[in-house]
């Protein structure tokens, strides 16, 4: 999604900027700029492609100035050109603006901004804030003012930033429904998106909530509410280092993250037990239990529903948060809602919540990014501790969420045996971790592939989907998630020889089941590629992994399907870290 960022301090801005959107590039984009205001006038610099090719072509070390905002946009209205790239200027280029969000009633403002005299440069929702901000800073005189104004005039979701050529000592900021924290810094002070984007200079982060403007002149700082009303904020000091965000010795971003996982596992279990405890209390009183989730994260909820109905006899639904507003009338009003988020900045997933809210739900959440907007609306949450996670595709964040609903539903049941098998499974992750050649070896034989098919089930069903999305978003490969049951009824049809099929298949209740699906697969011809802790003749290709308790092996399996993913991505010569299309943050519904 669209990456927002701005500087304000006695460093020159242009650096830091640039760096800021070189640290944006995981929320995905399409093209870039930065404006800076130098000797009273205003200067943007901004064009399509990547960051470091917009460089090339613009310099934009060149520009100067100690104030500035930079952007990374993800088009949402409007196609991918130049002229839609942010910032956007006011008629004059008294103002320049960087915006996330989608302003719903644009069309409207705009007619009457144009009926008014402005005229527009782009197709994008976003220009309208300039042309605004313009008009109420010359009718108002006053910064205040102005942007509550214009923040009053937007429907929709808006996170924005702007400069005045008028006023080269402030940045102004608002937020509503879309992230925007400020870092302060010993040189100056810092607006963006997320963290990452100033972790590298500074740790100190003042969270806005949202209908808040933050104007930001020099080194003072002024929160309002969009009512006006003055805001007491307090700076946090965030866990996350610089040195986190380096991809360290490996090509990506993905396999770092990827190999990272023995030492997430072991971090997601530093817990509160206060907390774990209170977490399992809100779940056992709780009278109606929503699980809510998007992308990657749903799949650890697919794997909570299933753990609390067969262990604790707890029932619950699982929903995807973009289809939970659909049922939403459905909601009772003493429900709780555990929503699980890598992000905590999803907006389906923040909407699906508010919706619950509304209607009198408590929250839970278990979230990595702490103070995101997930956790300011949650009841309570659980870190998973994995810090930060660059690459698009979700790998550590996915085992980090789901050992903590291992640890969850043990703790619920009081199964000292299965925590103390929890605490030791980075080990058996690891041993996975060696199978990469393997894993590599299975890849160069299938990439080129049209179609993959990952079955499983019970609880490895969840991770046959998980295994189809990476091999989709990472490599562009088609593949297919599903369950075992399932194949008679339609897939079987699409197996031809040499299809591929990842079987998910170690020895649990469920392993009998699976050889059957599997010889009935490979005698129509698949290929099956058996992910087990036992081999067995069927299979053509065979990834072991260690033998683990059996409710566990979600946690190991799903290992050598995010190799998969990553090794078939490098053969095809796709990005892995920055797959085409997507972002890691999906901040607009
Ligand atoms: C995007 C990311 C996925 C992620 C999903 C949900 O689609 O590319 O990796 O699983 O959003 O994100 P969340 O931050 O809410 O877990």
């Amino acid at each position: 999604m669209c990456g927002i960022r701005g500087y304000i301090g006695d460093e020159d801005a242009p650096p830091l900027l640039y760096n800021g959107l070189k640290r944006m590039e995981y929320r995905g984009y399409d093209s870039a700029g930065i404006a800076t205001i130098s000797d009273a006038k205003m200067l943007v610099k901004k064009d399509t492609g990547k960051v470091t090719e917009i460089n090339n072509k613009l310099d934009f070390l060149s520009m100067r100035g100690n104030i500035g905002i930079a952007h990374t946009r993800w088009a949402t209205h409007g196609g991918v050109t130049r002229e839609n790239a942010h910032p956007h200027a006011s008629c004059g280029l008294e103002v320049a603006v960087i915006h996330n969000g989608i302003i719903e009633n644009y069309r409207s403002l705009m007619e009457n901004l144009m009926a008014e005299g402005h005229h527009f440069n782009s197709q994008t929702d976003s220009e309208i804030i300039a042309h605004l901000l313009e008009k109420h800073y010359k009718a108002y005189e006053d910064e205040k003012q102005a942007v509550l104004k214009t923040a009053s005039d937007l429907k929709g979701s808006f996170a924005f930033l702007a400069i005045f050529t008028a006023n080269p000592n402030m940045i102004i900021g608002a937020r509503k429904d879309a992230p925007l924290v400020i870092g302060v810094g010993k040189q100056g002070n810092f607006l963006a998106s997320d963290i990452l984007a100033f972790i590298d200079y500074t740790d100190k982060v003042l969270f806005l909530d949202n209908r808040e403007i933050a104007i930001v002149k020099g080194r003072d700082m002024q929160v309002y509410t969009f009512e006006g009303k003055p805001v007491e904020k307090e700076v946090t000091q965030v866990a996350w280092e610089a040195k986190d965000t380096s991809k360290e010795a490996f090509a990506h971003y993905t396999t770092k993250e990827i190999h990272e996982q023995p030492q997430t596992l072991k971090a997601a279990l530093y817990q509160d037990p206060n907390k774990v405890q209170e977490f399992c209390s809100a779940i056992e009183r709780a009278k109606h239990i929503h699980i809510t989730a998007c992308g990657t994260s749903y799949h650890v909820g697919l794997i909570l529903r299933n753990l609390l109905a067969r262990l604790a006899k707890i029932r619950s639904d699982a929903t995807l948060s973009s289809e939970f507003s659909h049922d939403a009338e459905l909601i009772e009003r003493d429900c709780l809602v555990i929503a699980i988020s890598q992000s905590g900045e999803t907006a389906d997933l923040l909407f699906a919540v508010s919706e619950a809210k509304k209607r009198g739900g408590e929250v839970l959440s278990i979230l990595n990014a702490v103070g995101a907007s997930l956790d300011r609306e949650s009841k309570l949450s659980l870190y998973i501790n994995c810090g930060p996670e660059i690459g698009v595709a979700a790998t550590k964040s996915f085992t980090g969420q789901l050992i903590l609903v291992y640890l969850l539903i043990f703790t619920l049941l009081n199964d000292t045996r299965r925590l103390a098998d929890l605490r030791d499974i980075w080990k058996a992750v690891e041993e996975v971790l060696k199978m990469e050649d393997k894993v590599v070896e299975v890849a160069k034989k299938y990439k080129e592939c049209n179609d993959f098919y990952f079955v499983g089930r019970s609880l490895h069903l969840p991770i046959a989907l998980e295994g189809a999305l990476k091999l989709k978003e990472l490599a562009y490969n088609h593949a297919e998630g599903m369950a075992g049951g399932e194949l008679k009824h339609g897939t079987l049809a699409l197996i031809e020889e040499g299809t591929p099929v990842v079987v998910l298949n170690p020895e649990d209740e469920t392993y009998q089941e699976m050889l059957s699906n599997a010889s009935e697969m490979k005698a129509r011809g698949a290929k099956i590629i058996g992910v087990s802790n036992r081999p067995h003749e069927i299979y053509d290709d065979f990834i072991q992994i260690p033998t683990v308790d059996e409710l566990l092996y979600p946690l190991v399996e799903v290992v050598p399907l995010q190799m998969l993913a990553y090794h078939t991505a490098v053969l095809r010569q796709r990005d892995p870290d920055y797959p085409r299309n997507l972002a890691k943050s999906v901040t607009v519904k």
